[in-house]
């Protein structure tokens, strides 16, 4: 018996140590980083509260390109504009990574943010080439966000004078403008869908971010309670948002007029009848994909615009002066009563560089999405070697807060981004919020209009103060998993007369 107790601690130990040695010659080429745990990697030495704190402290002592082991996954971590440049505008770094909830969500790589290969570049063409014809730079969308806007500011009128918390009031705006392009629907602000859709990213990410790096060894759910309940709410919500999609697009395929297109669902709905009718089939484009389309947008386009509105308010609020010459610009090419359009953008360069340096701050999605390079070979990068199937994500957060391009870097400054006659400055190095290349956020036209009318209708119409007797509000970020977002907060609205 002792024998062959011996005989399988040896065999154990020659798996682990030739592990260590594969891992070892593996590493020497890759970028340098720490050493972690058998099992979690680096998990264990991350900051739980503020995450983004360890990031940079790894980029102050490794420079701008690292590896990091969670679980059981490298990652490698770019912090470098230009290196995320150079990776990003390559199809070798443009793949997705196995990462269990976007893989659930979306059924397999599928759908915009977690396809990869030609299925995803054909679905990935479409929907830009339809957001745009839908009009991104047109009337309709500056119609449809002037709607959300002006209805915000209702409900912001319930409340002047006294502390209150508009981040849902936010959010449901930012989920709007989405809803409504992809299935011609809107929320009301009393609507408990809207509440529960609010809720349900929320709380996902919390489980996620829970289960830490057991989320990298999903099958544990087949044997460690706590685990297995985790993944059973995750998994409960994501049916949830596949059944509310699934419904629209049946009511969709029920009312599809061709000569009457409504939205998103309807125009990719006429794209499969028109191939069918011209006997040109693109398997790429289905009803699967089109399902995870619609859930992709929603996901992606909601929490990342409301987020941002919601830090502005936040750093308007804790800054009075730069929302006073905000509104004085406001005021003098817009005036009170005319209602904001995003054709006003090019006359307002002082506005244009406070939503550039909202954005710096609020950093709502501070590594970007995860990316993976290809599955068929090793990549090289900034001279290192980077093996087939490595999540890359490039450190937004890390980039915005680099004090070679940002000096005093917490400071709330638009003046950064305007050159010495006033005007904006473009292509302004370590700026990318949107990040870059194949992948580049596809909503980026849409966020842009939004932040924009958004918050010039807010500024136009109302001031945002601190309440009675409080000095300051939590700046730094509240991070959960892919999010980062301003810890909750009241404010006072006070209608400008
Ligand atoms: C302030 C608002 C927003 C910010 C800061 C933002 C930022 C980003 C970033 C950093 C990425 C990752 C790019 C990469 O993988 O390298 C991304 C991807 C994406 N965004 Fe946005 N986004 C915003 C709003 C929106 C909106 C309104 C939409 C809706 C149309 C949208 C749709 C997407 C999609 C579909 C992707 C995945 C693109 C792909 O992988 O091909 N985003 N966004």
């Amino acid at each position: 018996m002792a024998g062959v107790t011996v005989l399988l601690v040896g065999i154990l130990l020659v798996f682990i140590i030739q592990d260590l040695i594969q891992k070892i010659l593996r590493w020497r080429k890759m970028p340098p980083g720490p050493w972690g745990i058998p099992l979690l990697g680096y998990a264990p030495f991350i900051d739980r509260e503020q995450p983004l704190k360890t990031f940079l402290e790894l980029k102050k002592k490794y420079g701008n390109i690292f590896t990091v082991t969670i679980g059981n996954v490298e990652h490698v971590i770019i912090c470098e504009q230009e290196i995320v440049k150079d990776a990003f505008s390559r199809v070798e770094f443009s793949y997705k990574p196995e990462s269990f909830a976007f893989i659930s969500a979306a059924e397999g790589h599928n759908g915009l943010l977690t396809g990869h290969g030609p299925t995803w570049r054909d679905n990935r063409r479409f929907t830009l080439k339809t957001l745009r014809n839908f009009g991104f730079g047109k009337t309709t969308i500056d119609g449809i966000i002037q709607h959300e806007a002006l209805t915000t500011c209702d409900i912001f009128r319930r409340h002047l004078g006294k502390p209150c918390d508009l981040d849902y009031t936010i959010n449901v705006a930012a989920l709007n403008v989405i809803w409504k392009l992809t299935s011609d629907q809107q929320f009301s602000q009393e609507d408990e869908k809207a509440m529960l859709f609010f809720n349900l990213l929320d709380m996902n990410l919390k489980d996620i971010k829970d289960l830490g790096a057991l989320q990298f060894y999903i099958w544990l759910r087949h044997f460690w309670p706590s685990v297995k309940s985790s993944f059973g709410r995750i998994m409960g919500r994501i049916d949830f948002v596949k059944e509310t999609f699934k419904s629209l697009y049946m009511e969709h395929k029920k009312t599809f007029d061709p000569n009457n297109i409504r939205d998103y669902i309807d125009v990719y709905l006429n794209e499969m009848k028109e191939q069918e009718e011209k006997g040109e089939k693109n398997p790429n484009f289905n009803e699967l994909q089109l399902l995870i389309n619609m859930q992709d947008l929603y996901f992606a386009g909601s929490e990342t615009t409301g987020n941002t509105v919601r830090w502005a308010i936040l750093l308007l609020t804790l800054n009075p002066d730069v929302q006073k010459r905000a509104q004085e610009e406001i005021d003098s090419v817009i005036g009170r009563d005319r209602v904001p359009s995003y054709d006003d953008k090019k006359r307002m360069p002082y506005v244009e560089g406070m939503i550039c340096e909202i954005q710096r701050h609020a950093d709502v999605l501070p590594f970007g999405l995860p990316h993976m390079t290809s599955p068929d070979h090793n990549v090289t990068l900034a001279g290192y070697t980077i093996p087939k199937s490595t999540t890359v994500l490039a450190f937004l957060y890390g980039m915005h807060k680099d004090e070679k391009f940002w000096p005093e870097p917490t400071k709330f400054d638009p003046t950064r981004f305007l050159d010495s006659n006033g005007k904006l400055r473009t292509k302004v190095p370590g700026f990318m919020p949107f990040a870059h290349g194949k992948r580049q956020c596809l909503g980026e036209s849409l966020a842009n209009m939004e932040l924009f009318i958004f918050l010039v209708t807010y500024l136009q119409k109302f001031t945002f103060r601190l309440p009675d007797g409080v000095k300051t509000l939590r700046t730094d970020p509240w991070f959960m998993e892919v999010l980062s977002k301003p810890h909750r907060y009241n404010v006072v609205v006070e209608e400008r007369l």
